[in-house]
């Protein structure tokens, strides 16, 4: 058994999932984890050699051809693959609708499950994605299922774009996250579901730090050690 804490935080996409998860990793000296980020490893991978994220067979075949792995460089996450840092090229819409097509499939699912559960047994961590709390880390002490209305995630996400300089519409932002979150849920394997035991923030109406606090609160109420906060 380990002695080590897990924080599971799952959600749909952009609910602020990852900016939530870091603040907390931050304030309690946890690793945080960014599982969306392997999938998009993935995904890239495939996108790069020319095969169609939705040819189950032809991704499934290449699984064992891609090792993702994380390295920490002052303190912030990078994702590589088979060795090069991919971190700032995994950020797009496109990349991103490609990691929720291949991440429907098994063998994509389970090349990355011990990679996911490994970190867990050597490090505390505050890990988010869609399936934490409910297959990777099930004995997780704290999970919680963190949500925003459409809209909401949908401005969001524009105004992240817009930061990042890449031209956007919010339209047609809001229908590619409806049908992120459904494929997301509906899949077979894994699916995007509130898992048993966690605590539900809806995080329309709460500021970033309203938020934090809260998951917080809820690690201290777990009784997760002693943490000076
Ligand atoms: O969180 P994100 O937008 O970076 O994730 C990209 C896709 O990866 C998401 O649409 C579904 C998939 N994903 C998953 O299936 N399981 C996870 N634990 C994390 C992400």
């Amino acid at each position: 058994m380990s002695d080590k804490i897990s924080i599971a935080i799952d959600g749909p996409a952009g609910a602020g999932k990852s900016t939530i998860a870091k603040k907390v990793a931050g304030t309690l000296g946890f690793t945080y984890i960014d599982t969306g980020a392997m999938y998009r490893t993935m995904a890239y991978y495939c996108l790069r050699e020319g095969i169609s994220p939705d040819d189950e067979d032809a991704v499934s075949s290449v699984c064992d051809k891609i090792e993702v792995s994380l390295k920490y460089v002052e303190g912030v996450q990078h994702v590589l693959l088979n060795g090069e840092d991919v971190s700032g090229l995994i950020r797009t819409a496109e990349v991103g609708a490609a990691a929720s097509k291949i991440s429907v499939y098994p063998a994509v699912r389970n090349s990355l499950l011990d990679l996911q559960r490994n970190m867990a047994k050597t490090e505390n961590v505050v890990m988010d994605g869609r399936d934490i709390g409910s297959v990777v880390l099930p004995d997780a002490p704290v999970k919680i299922f963190l949500t925003a209305s459409v809209e909401e995630r949908a401005r969001r996400r524009y105004n992240e774009y817009v930061l990042a300089g890449q031209e956007c519409d919010i339209e047609k932002i809001k229908k590619e996250i409806e049908e992120r979150d459904h494929r997301d849920m509906t899949r077979e394997t894994a699916p995007l579901v509130c898992a048993e035991g966690a605590t539900v923030l809806d995080s329309s109406n709460m500021t970033i730090d309203e938020v934090c606090e809260a998951v917080i609160g809820l690690v201290k109420e777990a009784g997760c050690g002693d943490f000076d906060i």
